[in-house]
């Protein structure tokens, strides 16, 4: 069994993620939440809004999971959010392109699709179920598409990221932010993709969630305020150019900047609050890297981009987070879809002056002159320069066709203005977290298997803020005399909010175990020393190290040591052996 088949198994036996619909035969891509993968990834969401909405002074917001046709079509999601497809020619099996060649091309999403097949063709690629032929390659668009309400007219898609809807909502989230940039919005969600093969588990989802922040700024200031809280993080960055020569490097996210390699502070900023973020939820250090996208792969509104990645025992490394300087890309093609205003107005440090020309057409008499088209001719008036307006006669070219326009019938003037500030369309950063796959992530860096005398046990070492399962009451025996107060106890740690696991089946030992391997951090254990001394037991999930405690004094004692308040072996009398 590698790594991967560990963890699944693991995951479905005890109730964390397995396929959905299993009772009539599952569909691929799609996953259920268990017991106990709901609360952990209720947790790494909380997590996330401590790092994204509470700690930046952002906002979270929800929209519909359901899009309407002219959101996408401004996106560029209608015509261009497609993967590249090729078709067994024996078996009509279909894959994605692009993967098949992984092997032999590091970022095969950066080729064109003629140049995907002709690397299959080079390199003698077959169809891998039974080794036929395989077709050129098509494109597939990954939207799922309905109707909204009945009749068929109106088209409507399930949203494949849910960073638009901070798009659309911009002069309302602008407003919230009483006209100031920079700010941010967030939102976590359901995001769908009719993905071609799905076959990583919950890695490659048709319908999985997203974490995303549209973080909105000046474009004439990248810089960021609390840049100084992070400039000495080091991460492992595999650069564009690191990527030529086949080499990460360690580096420190100031450095990363001043020697150009990230290309701004406010980028930087978030590339660094991802790795804190990642590393508090759980993943190795040593299994993390921070990827840049080469030029040819980056997305067409990206001017930047680094993708975290984990290193996975099957998989390779997989990208996770995507952290993306998106320009203004996404708020122009909104201004030009609705015609809406989008922009801000930025007051200048320094007004300057400015001379304006002023053309004023003279109306009362272009209007019975060309009827229809006088407005049109007015407006090419106001847009010439001055140059033009200073020919007899002057000439404007109105719908392909060129007018004569006798100069008593427009008048201009030179205006000199103080210019207080202009209209911009602000930039985008945006990290955007899968969290299905951070989730995956967290189970397979947190799993390991150790021998200790003879015996062999899994542990899940999750970090305590994400743990499905906080505590677990075990009653030393299935003896009433123990079941009474070890429920009572269950009961007052429920009432300060725990997630309490109680457990009295099975023998001691058995049932450490169970809680070691969904990652329960602490066991407490109830025995008869508790009906004649009033302690009980904590045993330590990572050490399996044990302490005893007054029982009026557990549940403070359970609270420090989940909040990392208090090292383990000094919140109780150690029990030796
Ligand atoms: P890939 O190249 O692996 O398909 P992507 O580049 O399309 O990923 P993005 O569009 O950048 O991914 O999406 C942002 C994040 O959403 C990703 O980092 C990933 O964690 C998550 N994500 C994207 N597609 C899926 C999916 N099909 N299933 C689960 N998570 C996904
Ligand atoms: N919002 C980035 C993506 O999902 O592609």
């Amino acid at each position: 069994m590698d790594m991967y088949e560990k963890v699944i198994e693991l995951a479905r036996r005890r109730g964390f993620i397995w396929p959905a619909f299993e009772l009539y035969g599952g569909a691929a891509g799609f996953y259920d939440y268990g017991p106990l993968g709901a609360p952990l990834k209720r947790g790494i969401e909380d997590l996330w809004r401590g790092f994204f909405v509470i700690r930046e002074g952002f906002c979270e917001i929800e929209c519909p999971t359901i899009g309407v046709e002219e959101i996408f079509k401004a996106s560029g999601h209608l015509s261009g959010f497609s993967d590249p497809l090729t078709e067994c020619k024996e078996c009509g099996e279909i894959y994605r392109a692009d993967h098949l060649i992984k092997h032999i091309i590091e970022v095969p999403d950066a080729l064109a699709d003629e140049e995907i097949y002709r690397v299959i063709k080079e390199n003698d690629v077959f169809c891998p179920e039974c080794g036929g032929d395989l077709s050129e390659i098509y494109e597939f668009n990954l939207m799922f598409k309905t109707f909204i309400g009945p009749g068929g007219k109106q088209p409507g898609y399930l949203r494949p990221e849910t960073a638009q809807g901070m798009f659309v909502n911009f002069p309302r989230l602008l407003r919230h932010y009483r006209d100031r940039l920079p700010f941010g919005a967030v939102q976590i969600g359901k995001s769908y993709r009719n993905e071609i093969s799905p076959r990583q588990g919950v890695i490659r989802l048709r319908e999985f969630s997203q974490a995303e922040a549209e973080i909105f700024i000046n474009p004439k200031d990248k810089s960021h305020p609390r840049f100084g809280e992070v400039a000495d993080l080091k991460m492992t960055l595999y650069s564009k150019e690191g990527q030529e020569r086949g080499v990460t490097e360690e580096m420190a996210v100031g450095e990363a900047v001043a020697r150009g390699i990230i290309a701004h502070q406010t980028l930087a900023y978030y590339v660094a609050r991802t790795c804190q973020f990642l590393m508090e939820a759980g993943l190795s250090k040593e299994r993390l890297r921070f990827r840049q996208h080469k030029d040819d792969e980056m997305a067409h509104y990206a001017a930047d981009c680094w993708d975290a990645e984990a290193l996975l025992d099957r998989f390779g490394w997989i990208e996770i987070v995507g952290i993306a300087d998106r320009t203004n890309y996404d708020l122009k093609s909104h201004m030009a879809q609705s015609q809406a205003n989008l922009t801000v107005y930025l007051p200048l440090d320094q007004p300057r002056r400015e001379d304006r020309l002023v053309v004023k057409p003279d109306m009362k008499k272009l209007g019975p002159l060309f009827r229809k088209e006088a407005k049109a001719v007015a407006d090419a008036l106001s847009a010439l320069p001055l140059e033009e307006l200073k020919q007899d006669p002057i000439v404007v070219i109105v719908d392909g066709k060129s007018q004569k326009i006798d100069p008593a019938l427009v008048s201009f003037e030179m205006v000199t203005e103080e210019i207080r500030g202009e209209e911009i369309v602000p930039h985008v950063i945006e990290p955007s977290f899968g969290i299905d796959r951070i989730l995956y992530s967290v189970l397979e860096h947190s799993y390991r298997e150790e021998t200790v005398e003879g015996e062999t046990r899994a542990v899940l070492a999750l970090k305590n803020r994400v743990v499905p399962i906080q505590v677990a009451v075990l009653p030393l025996m299935d003896r009433s005399e123990l079941l009474a107060p070890a429920e009572e106890i269950a009961r007052d740690l429920r009432s300060l909010d725990l997630r309490v696991e109680y457990d009295s089946s099975g023998s001691i030992g058995r049932r450490y175990r169970r809680n070691d391997e969904v990652g329960t951090p602490y066991s407490v254990t109830v025995d008869y020393e508790t009906l004649e001394e009033g302690t009980v037991t904590i045993r330590d999930r990572d050490s399996m190290s044990q302490i005893r405690v007054v029982r009026a004094d557990l549940a403070d004692k359970i609270q420090a040591l989940l909040a990392g308040e208090m090292e383990f072996l000094e919140a109780g009398t150690p029990l030796s052996g």
